[in-house]
């Protein structure tokens, strides 16, 4: 069946309804086939909202995405749409949502010099223009776009959102252009679409990225590869669990405020300190090895949430070592990949 096709008939009972989701009739997630858009998925399906997952992943033929999303592909108000948003008609996937979830994109700092810059520049910045065309154009009347604490680079103690950007990586750079190609839009005098756009602070949890650090100190403790700590392991991150990462997404959806907001529990801790809490909740030794810093790479983030607190209700519940405990659990269930042994 088409996504326009679909009616709210389809939505199913479920008793995690909340306030800001029971606001919410029919949307659509980008990059649902990824770590965070996977989660979200799965939250707004269990509560009922009629979702339309859009990634240019198909689950028939990847097995991250299909893990990703496990918990919705099945579920009768969840429709999947494998579809590229750098070239495919996006029109025909916003019709009629009472918002956009825009979290498609190509994450990760490191990567994101050289020759895959391009990838950047396509899947962060021209998707991104091309749905916010769309949404403007059907009017969408809301737009929640996942932005990064990558685009501030270094700052002194806690960001405000009206701290200067200064991105130290292309990524960054890219996601600071999607944001603000995303506000752009929302100003144009022909808009009825108010944009959210949320700097998650590293975000970790169970189907984590491989090429993040919790996910890796973990799968280590398992028998994976020693973690290399780049730089030697004294930067500090604000971690953000991602159910947390999640249920900012949904109230930033039906928030009267609009604008910038950080998502992250204003608490830092060092990649020394993940390493050490690992060894902690694992029982093992965690291997490591030391590494040269990588260009982009901040010494440290830290965000003020204040914002996301008095604007949108919301603050992080999960701390680091519940957070990580729990990340922990899930790799140790059947579900979780096989850690590769070194
Ligand atoms: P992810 O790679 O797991 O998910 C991103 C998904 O977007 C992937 O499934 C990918 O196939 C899809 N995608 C990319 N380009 C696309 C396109 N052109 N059309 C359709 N689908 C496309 O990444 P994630 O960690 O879940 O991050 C989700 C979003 O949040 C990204 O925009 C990322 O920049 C942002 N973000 C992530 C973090 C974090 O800590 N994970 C922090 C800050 C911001
Ligand atoms: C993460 C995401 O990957 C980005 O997509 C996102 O935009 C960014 O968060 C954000 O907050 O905006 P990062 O903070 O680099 O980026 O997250 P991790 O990959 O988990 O790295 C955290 C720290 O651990 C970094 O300082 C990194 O250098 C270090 N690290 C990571 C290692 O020392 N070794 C590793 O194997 C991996």
């Amino acid at each position: 069946m088409s996504p326009a096709a679909m009616t709210d008939s389809h939505a199913v009972p479920c008793s995690v309804r909340d306030v800001a989701v029971n606001r919410l009739r029919r949307v659509v997630v980008t990059g649902a086939a990824g770590f965070i858009g996977g989660h979200l998925a799965e939250r707004l399906v269990k509560a009922g909202v009629l979702v339309i997952g859009v990634d240019r992943r198909d689950p028939k033929h990847d097995a991250v995405a299909a893990t990703n999303m496990d918990a919705v592909l099945r579920a009768p108000n969840f429709v999947f749409v494998p579809a590229d948003l750098a070239s495919c008609p996006v029109e025909s996937l916003l019709l009629d949502a009472d918002a956009v979830f825009h979290l498609a994109g190509i994450p990760g700092v490191r990567p994101s010099w050289g020759p895959r810059f391009t990838d950047y520049a396509e899947n962060n910045i021209v998707a991104t223009q091309r749905l916010m065309e769309a949404a403007i154009r059907l009017g969408v009347p809301r737009v929640v776009v996942a932005s990064s604490s990558s685009v501030y680079g270094p700052t002194l103690g806690a960001a405000e959102e009206t701290a200067a950007t200064a991105p130290l990586s292309p990524y960054g750079v890219s996601k600071l252009a999607a944001e603000s190609l995303c506000l752009a839009y929302a100003r144009r005098a022909d808009s009825v679409t108010s944009v959210a756009a949320l700097r998650y602070f590293t975000v970790y949890g169970p189907r984590q990225r491989p090429d993040m650090l919790i996910g890796r100190v973990l799968a280590a403790a398992l028998g994976g590869p020693p973690v290399r700590l780049y730089g030697g392991g004294d930067q500090c991150r604000d971690f953000t669990f991602v159910t947390d990462a999640v249920a900012a997404t949904v109230a930033a959806a039906t928030a009267s405020a609009a604008g910038v907001f950080n998502i992250g529990a204003g608490r830092a801790a060092s990649v020394a300190e993940v390493v050490r809490i690992a060894g902690c909740i694992t029982g093992a030794r965690i291997p490591t090895s030391p590494a040269t810093a990588r260009d982009g790479d901040v010494p440290a983030t830290l965000s003020d949430p204040a914002r996301a607190r008095d604007e949108l209700g919301w603050s992080a519940q999960v701390d680091l070592v519940e957070g990580m405990t729990r990340h922990w659990q899930w790799l140790n269930t059947p579900a979780a990949p096989s850690v590769a042994v070194s």
